[in-house]
């Protein structure tokens, strides 16, 4: 990240906080406010939060295209859904209620669903990832973030300096970066699942038929080559027939590819505004050949 210091919106008055080096304020998820924030303001806080490369960045109603799509497609279907990478799962919830009396069983997943927060003077708030790494400071004014690559060096010396801050925090907790309103759903209703799932591992839960893997793989995250092992490793997880959903996200505008597995691999089924980024790595469907025996002639994949 080149400027790895933003400013925080909740500390300048509303002319700076247009600019993109200005981020929502996460420290309300770190006080137990948390569960009493409106669905798209604990998303906001969500999105400010970055573990590696990643940010967390989600908003509601960001896929109605999409989730229109895979509704009348599992019309009576009862589908098995895997949504990698869900963040908060605010976009996973708008496709539960897209699917209403469709839903077969949904497991929400993300390798960072957790942080710890630790607090420091005058109201500053430390996030750790899972390896119990700072990743970001959010003070009233500023937003200090661990991943300084690309930085000036003075700035990258800066941030690493306040960072550095969290050894003296005190009051640490553990907070789920999930929805309340979906903590609570998937409490009550045993078809949707929670849990913690790292894209580039084999998934050793029930076959999904539909995997939606949305605003995750593209090339500010991740090299070519990793988009393709995590692409081949999502195929070989899905069943058959099984669909791959991929979205993206362009100035606000929805894209996404859908694909289904045949016996000759991935098939393209659907494209819209252009498609999403990653779906050139999907891997091809192996090249079909003709062989003839005698009268008849047949399709066979190499
Ligand atoms: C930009 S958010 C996308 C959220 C949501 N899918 C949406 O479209 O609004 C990307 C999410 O992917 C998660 N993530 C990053 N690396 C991952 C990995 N290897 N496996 C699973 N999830 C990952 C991040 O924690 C983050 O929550």
């Amino acid at each position: 990240m080149r400027l790895p210091i933003k400013l925080n919106r909740a500390g300048w008055p509303e002319f700076f906080c247009s600019s993109r080096f200005a981020f929502d304020d996460p420290r309300p998820l770190a006080t137990g406010e948390a569960s009493r924030l409106a669905p798209a303001s604990f998303s906001s806080a969500v999105s400010s939060l970055q573990f590696g490369v990643t940010f967390k960045t989600t908003r509601p109603g960001r896929q109605s295209h999409s989730n229109r799509l895979i509704s009348e497609l599992y019309r009576d279907a009862k589908p098995v859904i895997l949504d990698v990478g869900a963040s908060d799962a605010i976009t996973s919830l708008d496709l539960i209620r897209a699917l209403g009396a469709d839903l077969g069983q949904y497991f929400i997943t993300d390798l960072n669903l957790v942080t710890r927060c630790g607090f420091g003077p005058r109201g500053t708030v430390y996030f750790l990832d899972r390896h119990q790494t700072c990743v970001l400071r959010a003070s009233r004014h500023f937003l200090v973030y661990a991943d300084v690559d690309g930085a000036l060096r003075p700035l990258a010396c800066l941030a690493r300096l306040l960072l550095s801050g969290w050894r003296k925090a005190v009051n640490w907790r553990d907070v789920l970066l999930v929805q309340p309103a979906l903590v609570s759903l998937a409490g009550r209703d045993s078809r949707i699942s929670i849990m913690s799932y790292d894209l580039f591992e084999p998934w050793s839960g029930p076959r999904p038929d539909l995997i939606k893997i949305a605003n995750l793989l593209n090339s500010r995250y991740f090299t070519d080559a990793q988009m393709k092992e995590a692409l081949r490793i999502q195929c070989a997880n899905l069943g058959p027939n099984g669909r791959l959903l991929l979205v993206s996200e362009d100035h606000d505008v929805e894209k996404f590819s859908l694909f289904r597995k045949t016996a000759a691999g991935m098939q393209l089924e659907y494209d819209h505004a252009g498609g999403a980024k990653a779906a050139p790595h999907v891997p091809a469907p192996a090249p079909v050949c003709a062989v003839r025996i005698g009268q008849v002639e047949l399709e066979v994949g190499t």
